[in-house]
């Protein structure tokens, strides 16, 4: 069973890692347009094998989409990251571009492929490759929730002294400094998050998380990569092992949440055929007043891309 990840920078080299080295996937498919990097990066991938002790075989290709033919799920990073002082929403223009060939192509050989966009601004460049696709929305998503709260996770297991493993936590909204980290169904070791911590002191976790690929991006001019690698990869495995996980994900709402037409974060059920479903959670009037300007954010973004694609189909 094949996975292709387009992109060989940083985000997608480490989420091919991560998928080799845990033997989610038989063979991994790195792809990138710049001459033989993909290529270098599955070798030296590969050659962790031995020492990582697993099969999985990585193999990279410079623009040459047969070799992703009949992938299971495809993982498109492909795209420039942020610099400092730019917000996800500058890069639309370029990526946009990026990721509707990318995206063509990877329809052309794998047809039936799940496909999980991670490049940014996330929520529009997931509705980008939803157009481009034109298969059930159910096959294409978007990874931000999943990188969001493990951000608030790590926060508050510094902050609380405990295990980030005991720390569940549920996020909606776009992936953006509007997103909407959610305090009352965040639990630790089943307790909820508000017995153990002041309200301050979770607020400005809160806060952090919200800005917390911007903090990256300001201590590396550029944008981060292990976890959203690392997340991306999780979400594949939900896929591939059709493990019926609940993660937050960037998929198409059809009327839930009051929302219609719009790519957005919210909780899922991932298995095999994609998104199985879609949970709705009771939300009360501050939460859901979060989650529509959060949508009313993304809405914009999106708006700019239908005037993109319309001025070019004119
Ligand atoms: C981040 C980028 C990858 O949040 O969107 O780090």
């Amino acid at each position: 069973m094949k996975v292709t990840v387009v992109g060989a920078g940083n985000v997608g080299a480490t989420c091919a890692d991560v998928l080799a080295h845990r033997e989610i996937a038989n063979e991994v498919v790195l792809v990138d347009i710049k001459p033989n990097f993909a290529e270098g990066k599955a070798l030296d991938i590969w050659q962790t094998a031995p020492i990582n002790l697993y099969d999985t075989r990585t193999i990279g290709s410079t623009d040459d989409y047969s070799k992703t033919a009949d992938s299971e799920v495809v993982v498109i990073t492909s795209g420039l990251p942020r610099k400092p002082g730019m917000s996800r929403d500058d890069l639309i223009a370029t990526n946009a571009g990026i990721v509707k060939t990318v995206t063509e192509n990877v329809i052309k050989y794998s047809p039936n492929a799940k496909i999980i966009v991670v490049s940014n601004p996330l929520d529009v460049m997931t509705y980008c490759a939803y157009l481009t696709a034109k298969v059930d929305s159910s096959k294409v998503f978007g990874m931000a929730g999943i990188l969001d709260t493990a951000r608030y996770r790590a926060f508050l297991a510094e902050a609380l002294n405990c295990s980030p493993k005991d720390i569940q936590a549920v996020l909606m909204g776009g992936h953006g400094d509007t997103m909407v980290p959610l305090p009352r169904y965040t639990t630790v070791g089943g307790i909820p998050v508000t017995e153990l911590i002041a309200e301050d002191k979770l607020n400005a976790i809160v806060e952090r998380t919200k800005t917390g690929g911007g903090e990256i991006v300001n201590l590396l001019g550029t944008s981060a990569w292990y976890a959203p690698g690392a997340a991306a990869a999780q979400m594949v495995e939900a896929v591939v092992r059709d493990q019926k996980r609940i993660f937050p994900c960037c998929v198409w709402l059809q009327g839930e949440y009051g929302l219609k037409d719009i790519y957005l974060g919210v909780p899922v059920v991932l298995g095999k055929n994609g998104v199985e479903k879609i949970i709705e959670l009771k939300l009360n009037d501050a939460e859901k007043a979060l989650l529509d300007s959060s949508a009313k954010a993304v809405k914009e973004v999106m708006n700019v891309l239908d005037k993109m694609n319309n001025a070019v189909s004119a």
